[in-house]
C-alpha cells in the first residue's frame, strides 16, 4: 500500500469512528431562501458531488440520473439563417424516478434552455463561458405552487426568484405611477419577459415560424455539429411539445391553490390588467412558407380581431402580398440573401395566450362576469393587442374587488374625463351593449374585413398597419424593463430577429382599423 493510500484508508478509518455521515459537498444554488425548495433543479442539483459546470456537464447529470430529455430548438437571428450558429436548445425534462437517482419529474416541471456558438472554422458548439449565461431554467416548486427560475451564470448556479417576485416586479406596469416609479422593479430580469409568470413561446401556435418542426426542420448550413450539439438535434422534438406545456402553463397557476392564495391578494387592477392590456405577446403567421409561393396569404384572424369576440380566416392573393411587400421596401435584417420575408408571411404580434387564460380564469373563478369581460373588450375592438384607450381605462378599475365592485367602477368611469370611459361606461349599463351584441358586431367588422380582401389597396393598407403593429411590442410599456424585452431585439437582448422591417418606418398608434376594416389615421 502506497503512503498516499494509507492516509487515506486512517482518515476514512477515523471518520468511521467518529461515527459522522461521510462529507459530502453538493451542487446548492446562490440566492435561496433559507428553506431549499423542493423544485426538481434543486433536488438534482443537491444530488450531485459537484456544480455542473455547462450545458454539457447538466445534460450528462440529467442522463446518468435516467431523466428523459426532449430538446427543441428554435433560430435566434431567423430560420434562414443558420451561419451565425445562434441557436436555442429549450429542453423538457422529466424522470419516472427510478434508480439510481430516483429523483420523479412530470413533465412540464423542469425545463431549461441553452445556446450554440459558431467557432472559426464553422464547428457548431454548445455556448459555454465563465462570464455569461449558459442555462437559464425554470421548475415547478410543489411546495409553492408555482415556479421557480434559476440559471447558471457567470460560472454560478443562482435561484433568480419565482412566480411571486414575478408579480412583484411587474407591480407597477401598465398602472397609474408616481414620476419616480418604473413600469418594472428590477428584481430579477425574467420578469422583462416572462411576463405572467410561467412559461413563454411566442411563436405558439403552429407553424412555429423559426422553430424546429418535424415537417420543416431547420435549416444548418454549412455548419458542422461537434458531438454534444450533433446529440441534441438527434433528440429533436417538434416545437409543438413544448407550446403544449407553454400552453398549460397559464392555467396551472391559475387553478394552483399556492398562486391563487398570491394573485387573491393583488388588486383588482393587477388582476384583470392582462383584460385591458397586454402583458405578454404571441406572434401568429400564414400556415405557409413564404418559400412556396402559394396563390394566397392566410391573415390571422386576431391581427384584426380578438379571438374571444370572433374569428374567421381571410386570405388575400400572393400578388396583392407580394406587391405590399415591395411598395414597403420589406427586408428581413442581417439576412445573407436579403430575404424579403420571414419563413411564413404576416407574422404579426396577437393577444397572448397567456393573458387570456388568466382572464378566463378569472371567469370561471367569479372574479369577474363573462359580460364584463366582453364589456371591456369591446372598447376600440378593432385594435386587438396595442390599445391605449383600452388600457388607460385599467387605471380606473377600483383596487377592491367585491359584490359592489361594477357599481364602483360604473362610478369611476362617470366622473372620468379619459377616452373610451363613457363607451365602457355605456357598455356596463346599457342592457341592449351586451355580449351578445358585442358578439354581432365584431362578426359583422370581420365579415368587412373579408369583403375587402380581394381590393389590392386594402392588403396595402393592412400591411401598413401590421409594420405598426410589429413596432408597437417595443413601444409599448411591456418592453420596458431595462433587463430585456419580450422580442429580445434590442442589442442587450443579443439582437433577436423576428420581424421584416419596412420603409417609412411606421409609428406606433398613428393608423386605425374602422369599422369597414380601412385603415385610416388616427385622430390625436
Ligand atoms: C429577453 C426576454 C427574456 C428574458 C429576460 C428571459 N427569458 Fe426565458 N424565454 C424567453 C422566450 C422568448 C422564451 C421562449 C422562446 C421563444 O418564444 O422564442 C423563453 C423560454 C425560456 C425557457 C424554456 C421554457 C419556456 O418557458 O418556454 C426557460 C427555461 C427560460 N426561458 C428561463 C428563463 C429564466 C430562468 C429567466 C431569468 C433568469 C429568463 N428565462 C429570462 C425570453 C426571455
Amino acid at each position: 500500500m502506497s503512503m498516499r493510500n494509507s492516509i487515506i484508508a486512517t482518515s476514512v478509518l477515523m471518520l468511521g469512528l467518529a461515527c459522522a455521515p461521510p462529507s459530502h459537498a453538493t451542487c446548492i444554488p446562490k440566492g435561496l431562501a433559507t428553506q431549499a425548495p423542493q423544485d426538481p433543479v434543486a433536488r438534482v442539483l443537491a444530488a450531485q458531488d459537484a456544480c455542473p459546470k455547462n450545458a454539457v456537464e447538466f445534460v450528462d447529470v440529467l442522463k446518468r440520473s435516467g431523466a428523459r430529455l426532449e430538446p427543441t430548438m428554435v433560430n435566434f437571428v431567423g430560420f434562414h439563417n443558420p451561419d451565425h450558429g445562434a441557436f436555442f436548445i429549450f429542453e423538457i425534462v422529466s424522470s419516472d424516478g427510478v434508480p439510481p437517482s430516483g429523483i420523479a419529474i412530470q413533465r412540464g416541471d423542469l425545463l431549461f434552455g441553452h445556446f450554440t456558438a459558431v467557432t472559426g472554422d464553422k464547428r457548431l458548439v454548445s455556448f459555454k463561458s465563465n462570464e455569461d449565461l449558459v442555462i437559464e431554467l425554470i421548475a415547478w416548486d410543489p411546495g409553492k405552487g408555482f415556479y421557480n427560475f434559476y440559471e447558471l451564470s457567470e460560472g454560478d448556479w443562482v435561484y433568480r426568484g419565482d412566480s411571486e417576485a414575478i408579480l412583484n416586479d411587474v407591480q407597477r406596469l401598465h398602472r397609474q405611477r408616481k414620476a419616480s416609479e418604473k413600469p418594472f422593479a428590477e428584481t430579477l430580469r425574467c420578469s422583462g419577459c416572462h411576463i405572467n409568470g410561467g412559461l413563454l413561446q411566442k411563436e405558439l401556435t403552429p407553424p412555429h415560424n423559426d422553430w424546429f418542426t418535424r415537417e420543416r426542420q431547420l435549416p444548418l448550413g454549412t455548419l458542422k455539429p461537434d458531438s454534444f450539439v450533433k446529440g441534441r438535434l438527434a433528440d429533436l422534438v417538434d416545437a409543438g411539445e413544448l407550446s403544449k406545456l407553454v400552453a398549460e402553463s397559464p392555467r396551472r397557476l391559475a387553478e394552483s391553490p399556492g398562486y391563487r392564495k398570491v394573485l387573491t391578494a393583488r388588486t383588482m387592477q393587477e388582476r384583470l390588467r392582462p383584460l385591458f392590456c397586454p402583458m405578454e405577446v404571441n406572434i401568429e403567421s400564414d400556415s405557409e412558407p413564404f418559400d412556396d409561393h402559394k396563390s394566397t396569404v392566410q391573415i390571422p384572424s386576431a391581427f384584426f380581431i380578438d379571438p374571444r369576440l370572433a374569428a374567421a380566416g381571410i386570405s388575400v392573393r400572393r400578388e396583392d402580398y407580394d406587391a405590399a411587400l415591395q411598395k414597403l421596401h420589406s427586408r428581413l435584417p442581417k439576412t445573407p440573401d436579403g430575404r424579403v420575408d420571414a419563413d411564413h408571411g404576416w407574422l404579426t404580434p396577437v393577444k397572448a395566450h397567456s393573458d387570456i387564460v388568466a382572464v378566463d380564469s378569472l371567469i370561471e373563478q367569479g372574479a369577474v362576469s363573462k359580460e364584463i369581460a366582453v364589456a371591456v373588450l369591446g372598447v376600440d375592438f378593432t385594435n386587438p393587442l396595442f390599445s391605449k384607450t383600452r388600457c388607460g381605462l385599467l387605471k380606473l378599475v377600483p383596487d377592491m374587488g367585491g359584490s359592489d365592485f361594477v357599481a364602483r367602477f360604473q362610478e369611476a368611469l362617470r366622473g372620468a374625463s379619459v377616452l373610451g370611459a363613457t363607451e365602457l361606461l355605456n357598455n356596463l349599463s346599457d342592457p341592449a351593449r351586451n355580449a351578445a351584441a358585442h358578439e354581432k358586431q365584431a362578426a359583422a367588422f370581420l365579415g368587412m374585413c373579408q369583403q375587402r380582401a380581394a381590393d389590392p389597396g386594402a392588403v396595402l393598407d393592412w400591411y401598413r398597419l401590421l409594420a405598426q403593429r410589429r413596432i408597437e411590442v417595443s413601444a409599448s410599456e411591456i418592453s420596458r424593463n431595462p433587463n430585456g424585452h419580450i422580442l429580445e431585439d434590442e442589442p442587450r437582448d443579443a439582437g433577436r430577429i423576428v420581424f421584416p422591417s419596412s420603409q417609412p418606418r411606421a409609428v406606433a398608434g398613428d393608423l386605425e382599423l374602422t369599422l369597414a376594416c380601412q385603415v385610416q389615421q388616427r385622430n390625436p
